[in-house]
């Protein structure tokens, strides 16, 4: 496994983040301690559940396998859905560490933004969190950059802790956050969580146009796998072909093609088997060079286009990839 600093937090995080979405869900309990033990024993330090997972079951089940694991060396991420304001959060971090059984979390995250929400009261509830021991770590999930900045100057001015932390969907496919919150998550030192990094099983290569769909599967029900697999499929087999190349799965390249980005902290690996987990961590000893990560890259058609010059055959400049990559290179 690999590690490196979380933020501005001295606490190193394994590359790989465990994600639980599918406990007490797609994974009984027996199931989901299994996937725990196995993680933690491939080096991963670092795992990510939410209130809203199976209403407070998952978050159940992991508080229960991580018994038997030492709690201060794993960094555990979790967040409230009730709501944004003061009562939810004070209240929801109550009860995620009952059923986490435990007296702190590494990081309290709001699970999404809602229209209208009091940016100085969220700030302040969470201030409150990090106050009272409960929570070490505060970030959001979900948030445009203007947003989370926002939420840090009021921070600024006001003497509190700052949002350390976005927690986002990114693949090949869903490539919105380069435009600003990755090359924000640089300049402004936040860790990127980048959660759905297989774009719900769709770049594993199990589903294929034409073929038809495992019912057993999460993407044989979800409207947004079955519109990719429609727009995508011939990107999606040209990707299972190139990973068959380099010999590796296309889970594992798929995984590690997250990771290239300097932005992101770690992707969120979610699994319904242990077998999956042991097969997608690989994808930490997947190395891939620029020119692979161009050659992936190409494959799907999903740059974030905006109007501008790169329309115009003959001119050479691409502002808006320009202004997308100001700050995604460290110093
Ligand atoms: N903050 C947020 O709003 C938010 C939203 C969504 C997720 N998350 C977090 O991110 C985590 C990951 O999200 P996600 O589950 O949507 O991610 P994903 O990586 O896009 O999809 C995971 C699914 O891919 C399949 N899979 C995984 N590894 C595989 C392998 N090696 N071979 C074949 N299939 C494999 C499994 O599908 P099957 O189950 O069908 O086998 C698994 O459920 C979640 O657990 C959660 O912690 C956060």
């Amino acid at each position: 496994m690999k590690y490196s600093k979380f933020a501005d937090d001295d606490f190193k995080v394994s590359k790989i983040c465990l994600g639980t979405m599918n406990f007490a869900d797609r994974c009984d309990y027996k199931t989901s301690e299994e996937i725990v033990r196995l993680a933690w024993e491939l080096g991963i330090n670092f795992i990510d559940t939410a209130a809203m997972y199976s209403n407070g079951e998952a978050e159940r089940y992991l508080g229960k396998a991580m018994k038997a694991l030492p709690r201060e060396k794993i960094f555990l991420v979790t967040k409230v859905v009730k709501g944004i304001d003061r009562d939810s959060i004070l209240s929801g971090i109550d009860e995620s560490l009952e059923r986490l059984q435990t007296d702190y979390v590494d990081l309290y995250l709001i699970h999404w933004p809602v229209a209208g929400m009091d940016l100085v009261e969220m700030m302040e509830s969470l201030n409150q969190v990090v106050h009272s021991g409960k929570a070490r770590n505060i970030g959001v999930c979900n948030f445009p950059a203007y947003l989370l900045a926002a939420g840090n100057r009021i921070a600024q001015e006001r003497g509190l802790k700052k949002l350390n932390c976005n927690q986002v969907a990114y693949n090949l496919i869903e490539r919105g956050v380069e435009v600003e919150i990755l090359p924000q998550a640089i300049l402004e030192k936040i860790a990127i969580m980048a959660y759905r990094p297989l774009a719900i099983g769709l770049l594993t290569g199990k589903f294929s146009q034409g073929m038809k769909m495992d019912p057993a599967t999460r993407g044989a029900t979800d409207a947004r796998v079955i519109t990719w697999l429609s727009d995508y499929g011939k990107s999606v087999d040209r990707f299972v072909h190139f990973a068959e190349k380099k010999g590796v799965k296309p889970a594992q390249l798929a995984a590690a093609w997250v990771c290239h980005s300097p932005a992101i902290t770690a992707p969120i690996i979610g699994v319904s088997s242990t077998r999956q987990l042991l097969s997608s961590v690989e994808a930490i000893n997947v190395e891939l060079s620029d020119e692979d990560y161009n050659s992936v890259t190409e494959i799907f058609p999903t740059e974030v286009w905006e109007e501008s010059l790169q329309l115009f055959p003959g001119l050479k400049f691409n502002f808006p990839r320009l202004r997308r990559n100001l700050f995604l290179h460290k110093a």
